[in-house]
């Protein structure tokens, strides 16, 4: 078992009647806030009346940046930069989903570095600094809302890069179940979709590690299981939003990864299809899951899949470690296309395979040699042909 490191410095408050605490904690970074959200939805949900309210009582001075688009552009970044050195920002205010959240946690690194934030990405400049970062959960999906790491797209080099920098992981995050009530059917399925591949990019993994973490990740898996379709069915269900919510967070803030070292396989993959075709995250990593699981499959590697198909989809133990491997991706599948309904396959997206190629090669340096199953550059686009 590998050594690790566990620190997770951001403060939560979850659940209805938090928002009356914003205004405190804004105020211990400063006076000028700068809000950042997405394309209008929080004035449609009322959201944006009830921050600007606290932000206001506070006696705090507002600043805005609207319109960050979803798969977030460097263009929106660099224009909350301008903001931040302009106006002399002290603290970001992050409302939305992943992408709002992604997006500021750059704007606060780029209001201290000279020229485009497009160098941040390409690590032509280094990150050391990031103004504070508050955020207003409204998306349960990505755990931006509790991770240093942030995924920013460049239409013009068509790129899609990630990076974490613990400097930019947010200082403080407001969880309110209630605020995803209104999140669509489609983008519900997709957070689940995409939770969900956070939990299996960790859980299969040859690295031996705690059996506590593993269990912890099947949990959180039947959480997702089980919720995701009471939230699809009754988008106004408390419980089902909280139990979505919290997992989100949980999938990705580093605690379930425990030492294990191997690096992410779908995600390096979903970067590429989004940065190309502009889809959405969780729709990507959907079609990619069942097929990667089902390439990676073997002798060597069936211990885990026998593991996953009777912890967390309840498959009979006393079948061959085979069967109950094959079985466990047909549930996984079935999940994601029948229970949660998203599209199945890459041709349905209008998407053909005249850029698998060089999409695997740029797949592969994202450190797929490393995967739980080492994947070249042929790994993937056959992965990638098996979802057309
Ligand atoms: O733009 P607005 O008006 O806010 O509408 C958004 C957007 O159209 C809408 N939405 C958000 N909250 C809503 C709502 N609609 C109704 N009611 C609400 N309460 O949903 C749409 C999608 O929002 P977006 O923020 O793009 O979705 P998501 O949270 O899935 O974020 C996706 C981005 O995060 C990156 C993805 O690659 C993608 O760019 N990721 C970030 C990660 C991280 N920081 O650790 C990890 C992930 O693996 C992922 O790569
Ligand atoms: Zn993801």
């Amino acid at each position: 078992m590998n050594s690790f490191v566990y620190d997770i410095p951001t403060k939560v408050y979850f659940g209805e009647d938090q928002l009356k605490f914003l205004g405190e904690e804004l105020s211990k970074y400063g006076k000028k806030v700068l809000l950042t959200y997405g394309g209008g939805t929080i004035k449609k949900t009322g959201l944006y009346d009830k921050v600007v309210a606290e932000v206001k009582k506070a006696g705090l001075e507002l600043f805005e940046l609207s319109g960050i688009e979803p798969n977030p552009r460097v263009a929106s970044v660099n224009a909350g930069a301008d903001i931040c050195k302009k106006e002399k920002i002290d603290v970001l205010l992050a409302v939305g989903g992943g992408s709002v959240i992604d997006c500021t946690k750059f704007i606060g690194a780029a209001a201290f570095t000279d020229g485009d934030a497009w160098d941040i990405l390409t690590e032509k400049t280094i990150v050391e600094k990031c103004l504070p970062i508050i955020d207003i959960l409204t998306l349960s999906a990505t755990g931006s809302e509790m991770d240093s790491g942030g995924v920013i797209s460049n239409p013009e080099t068509k790129d899609k890069i990630g990076m974490m920098y613990p400097v930019m992981q947010p200082k403080v995050s407001f969880l309110d179940p209630t605020n995803t009530y209104t999140v669509s059917k489609y983008q519900t399925a997709c957070g689940a979709a995409d939770m969900l591949n956070h939990i299996l990019e960790v859980y299969f993994n040859m690295n031996q590690d705690l059996f506590m973490l593993d269990t912890v990740m099947e949990g959180l898996m039947r959480t997702i299981l089980k919720y995701a379709p009471i939230a699809l069915e009754k988008p106004d269900d408390y419980e089902a939003r909280a139990n979505l919510m919290w997992t989100s967070s949980w999938a990705i803030n580093g605690f379930v990864n425990g030492g294990k070292r191997q690096a992410w396989s779908c995600h390096p993959m979903e970067h590429e299809i989004s940065a190309i075709y502009d889809i959405t995250h969780g729709l990507g990593l959907a079609i990619l899951t069942p097929r990667w699981l089902t390439y990676c499959l073997d002798e060597t590697r069936v211990a885990k899949y026998y593991q996953f198909g009777v912890n967390v989809f309840g498959i009979d133990a006393s079948l061959q470690p085979m069967e109950v491997a094959k079985k466990s991706i047909e549930l996984t599948s079935d999940f994601l296309f029948k229970t949660l309904g998203l599209q199945s396959t890459l041709s349905e997206l209008g998407i053909d395979s005249s850029n698998f190629e060089h999409m695997a090669k740029k797949s592969v340096a994202g450190g797929l040699a490393y995967a739980f199953k080492p994947l070249d550059e042929s790994d993937v686009v056959n992965i990638f042909t098996m979802c057309l």
